[in-house]
């Protein structure tokens, strides 16, 4: 039988580095702290267990298992740190948490069931009764039931500014003003709000600036590093890609993050391992989609623009849009999303949907697959008529969420269906 030379593999793999697989993650996470944001996006976060898996494992587990009665007392009681109970901690949810946290520049992350559950926990976990939010009025409809249903009835106000407008923001504010909240770009019309001018005008009051940043996702827009205090995700969005989860998550510092978690980990609205392992992996594309997203969407905002049938298009990255030049200054790329109002009325942006052949129509955005929404009656069709048309949401308007798809099969099923009107 056939001997290895075992002395000489010996001889050299002993003078090479020779590693215990925890020393080399350690020596990668460290690696991590200064690698590019894609990277990061693949990387960061992961911890091979006692297996040795390469991809994230599930830790599909309610609950975890302790040596003696004294290690579970600890850890219950936070002396020592460990897993409790998966309301409150789970090794794949930390994952997501530890990779979008580095993403967008924050210290802890908290992750939640849904977009929506994020910001609940982070206004109740903030604030309390008798305090005042500024909020752009262009904000996702959901939002808007949020703050004047149920933040409402606890005796926390809203007054509602129009985002692009400094000296709104600035005349809004009262004495008990605590936050203040911003989407940007706002859907559908992409509309921006001066992320750094805001954070200076919130913290010359002792607010908080919350950024809804769904649209531009950390790969385009870091609202932390231009002085924002808290980032909000639906990550049911972009985070995801291909719309197969609900989930939400909060970033921040560990002092604002706590709150978060002390509301998130009572009121239960944790987010689940699986919908985090699809997370994880979402965030391993994000970076090439994201480009992909944005380069179909601006040809597709530039050609729209040309076609008779349209009487406007909404989309940053095009030099006619008011905020062209701030959408340069603090974003990398223009992102996803373009609406646009087709001459007519309602009638014709319904005809207009209708008569596609290959976009899906749905609510969601931020999909592989190219999606088509009215907002007016779908999206924003909770908002009173007075609200919608003070945020300018007209009903011959139509969001595109440009996919992954060939650019041309899109471009060439809408030219048929603008073609019928
Ligand atoms: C911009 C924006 N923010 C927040 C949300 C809420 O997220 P979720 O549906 O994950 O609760 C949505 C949902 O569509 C959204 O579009």
């Amino acid at each position: 039988m056939m001997m290895y030379p075992l002395p000489l593999i010996c001889k050299v793999s002993c003078n090479m580095e020779n590693l215990s697989l925890t020393q080399r993650q350690q020596r990668q996470k460290e690696f991590l702290k200064k690698a590019a944001l894609g990277t990061r996006a693949i990387r960061s976060g992961s911890v091979s267990s006692v297996e040795q898996e390469h991809n994230d494992a599930i830790y599909a587990t309610s609950s975890f298992i302790y040596g003696s009665a004294q290690e579970a007392a600890s850890c219950f009681s936070g002396v020592t740190e460990g897993n409790i109970y998966s309301r409150f901690t789970n090794p794949t949810v930390r994952t997501f948490e530890q990779r979008i946290a580095t993403m967008e520049g924050g210290e802890r992350a908290v992750a939640a069931s849904s977009g929506m559950a994020a910001l609940t926990s982070i206004f109740l976990g903030h604030l309390k009764q008798g305090d005042h939010i500024v909020s752009s009025r262009s904000i996702f409809g959901s939002i808007v039931g949020l703050f004047d249903n149920i933040l409402a009835k606890l005796g926390i106000t809203t007054t509602y500014v129009n985002p692009a407008d400094d000296q709104a923001w600035q005349a809004a504010i009262k004495p008990n003003t605590k936050a203040l909240f911003l989407e940007s770009p706002s859907n559908p019309l992409a509309e921006l709000g001066d992320i750094a001018a805001l954070a200076k005008l919130a913290h010359s009051h002792h607010a908080l600036l919350v950024v809804d940043n769904c649209f531009c996702t950390p790969i385009l827009q870091n609202p932390l590093a231009l002085g924002a205090d808290i980032v909000m995700h639906s990550a049911t969005k972009y985070l995801d890609g291909q719309g197969r989860c609900v989930g939400g998550v909060a970033i921040g510092s560990e002092e604002l993050m706590e709150p978060v978690f002390a509301f998130l980990r009572t009121a239960g609205t944790s987010m689940s391992p699986f919908n985090a392992w699809v997370f994880i992996n979402g965030l391993e594309t994000l970076s090439l989609r994201m480009q992909a997203h944005c380069s179909s969407a601006l040809r597709l905002a530039r050609w729209l623009q040309q076609q008779p049938q349209v009487e406007r298009v909404y989309y940053t990255g095009l030099d006619s849009h008011p905020q062209h030049q701030l959408a340069t200054r603090q974003q990398r790329l223009f992102g996803g999303v373009v609406s646009f109002e087709v001459k007519g009325d309602q009638a014709a942006a319904w005809r207009c949907i209708d008569e596609t052949r290959l976009l899906s129509i749905t609510g969601n955005f931020g999909d592989a697959k190219s999606t088509v929404t009215h907002p007016a009656t779908t999206t924003h069709g909770k908002m009173t008529a007075t609200a919608r048309g003070l945020a300018g949401i007209k009903d011959n308007l139509i969001r595109v969420s440009v996919g992954l798809e060939d650019y041309q099969d899109i471009e060439q099923d809408l030219a048929q269906a603008l073609s019928k009107l």
